[in-house]
């Protein structure tokens, strides 16, 4: 171990508001599996794709039970609601299998025309504005929007998931806890899925509201509280997670024009640059694990109690799995990236949803406005848990019709 790693802090916003991925690189050809003293609680900083994937996929050895987040911010404003993320099993088994059937294939394939309609108004909005920011104009809209749509809220009130999550966002998101307006934002929406349960309990439809009130395993249903609390999870993971592939994606595409040429001209290629942008954005920094017993990995003797930290940016950027793994490659195949989790019970359940929302914003975006360029530096959301862009302007151009 250098004397260098030994002053890294992997929980420091800052840390992620730079450019993280030098600091990363080190830590993974020199220490790997690196005991990370310098913050408040020491953990296993992991940064080896097939360790984080190895460890995603032994919850009976590396629990998320036990909390996911390394310090402040993420996961623990959550603990007082039912919590899928921060479940084992068997509840978290018993869990998953109900709230999965608001996420089949078959549901999210008929979002897909839903989630066209909603890109396409949000760019009708900014159509013809000479300078917009990216990052509140248009990609942190579409997030908020489908989730009120796979929720059921009517359009008309879809805003209003915006205007909550900006409230939780600045009340948790800034790495210092909680303060009144993140509370205040999340009793507004509490009580709005109340009216919704109440709404539905006369009168059921397909939206996954009713469906939760109906779902029923072993003959036990969610009650009602934990069906807000699994939305309010929703709220939390689908939102700013997919945003910020998003904006980062374009920004990515901004940086290297030959990709950006490469996919204007061949727009089949759009599955694997959203994959692509997955990986080379990793907007999740990370989820903890706590070791359930002693364990070894990579010679390194782990004790029971201990935490380890999966870095999913690190392991995205690993060489041995991904050759020229900083070069962003539109045509990239194969990526195993672990940018949606590194497998195992707590994958990410939005994936193939907050993969349709990548292909279809960028599909929109890049046939109407092919001349699309970003104009000014990007400003960084102060987080250790998303690593994301607060601010991006851009310049639209031309707008080639809906
Ligand atoms: C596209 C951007 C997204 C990224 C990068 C992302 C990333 C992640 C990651 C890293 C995990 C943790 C995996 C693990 O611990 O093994 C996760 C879990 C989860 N995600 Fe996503 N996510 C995205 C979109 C979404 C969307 C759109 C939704 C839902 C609307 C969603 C809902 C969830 C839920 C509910 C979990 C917890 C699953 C469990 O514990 O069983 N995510 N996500």
């Amino acid at each position: 171990m250098s004397m260098d790693n030994e002053r890294i802090d992997l929980t420091r916003p800052e840390f992620w508001m730079a450019d993280p991925y030098p600091t990363l690189a080190r830590l993974r050809e020199s220490d790997p599996v690196h005991y990370h003293d310098t913050a408040a609680h020491p953990f296993w900083a992991l940064t080896r794709h097939d360790d984080i994937v190895a460890v995603s996929k032994t919850p009976e050895t590396f629990c998320s039970g036990k909390g996911i987040a390394i310090q402040g911010g993420s996961g623990e404003e959550m603990a007082e609601f039912e919590n899928l993320v921060t479940m084992d099993d068997p509840a978290h088994k018993w869990l998953r299998a109900l709230v999965s059937r608001g996420f089949t294939p078959g549901r999210i394939r008929t979002l897909e025309s839903h989630v066209r309609e909603l890109t396409t108004s949000i760019l009708d909005e900014v159509s013809g504005r000479d300078e917009i920011d990216f990052v509140e104009d248009v990609a942190a809209l579409l997030p908020s929007y489908v989730i009120g749509e796979l929720l059921g809220v009517p359009r008309q009130d879809q805003h209003l998931i915006k205007v909550w999550s900006d409230g939780i966002t600045e009340g948790g998101g800034e790495g210092d806890g909680q303060n009144e307006g993140g509370f205040a934002a999340i009793g507004h929406m509490m009580t709005y899925l109340a009216g919704m349960q109440e709404a539905r309990r006369q009168s059921p439809t397909d939206d996954l509201v009713s469906l939760l009130m109906q779902a029923e395993i072993d003959g036990r249903r969610l009650s009602e509280q934990a069906q807000r609390g699994f939305f309010l999870l929703l709220e939390f993971a689908g939102n700013e997670t997919t945003r910020n592939t998003i904006v980062g994606g374009l920004l990515a595409l901004a940086e290297h024009p030959d990709q950006a040429v490469l996919l204007r001209n061949e727009p089949s290629l759009i599955g694997s640059a959203a994959e692509e942008m997955l990986r080379f954005v990793s907007p999740v920094t990370h989820f903890r694990r706590t070791a359930t017993k002693d364990a070894e990995l990579r010679g390194r003797t782990i004790q029971e109690g201990d935490w380890l930290v999966l870095f999913y940016g690190a392991g995205n950027r690993d060489p041995e799995v991904f050759p020229d793994p900083d070069r962003f490659d539109v045509t990239r195949y194969p990526n195993p990236h672990i940018a949606l989790g590194g497998g195992g019970p707590h994958f990410c359940l939005g994936a193939a949803l907050g993969r349709l929302e990548i292909r279809v914003m960028f599909e929109e975006l890049l046939r109407r406005f092919p001349d699309i360029e970003v104009t000014g530096r990007p400003t960084r959301v102060r987080s250790n848990f998303i690593r994301g862009i607060k601010t991006m302007p851009v310049r639209l151009g031309k707008d080639h019709g809906a």
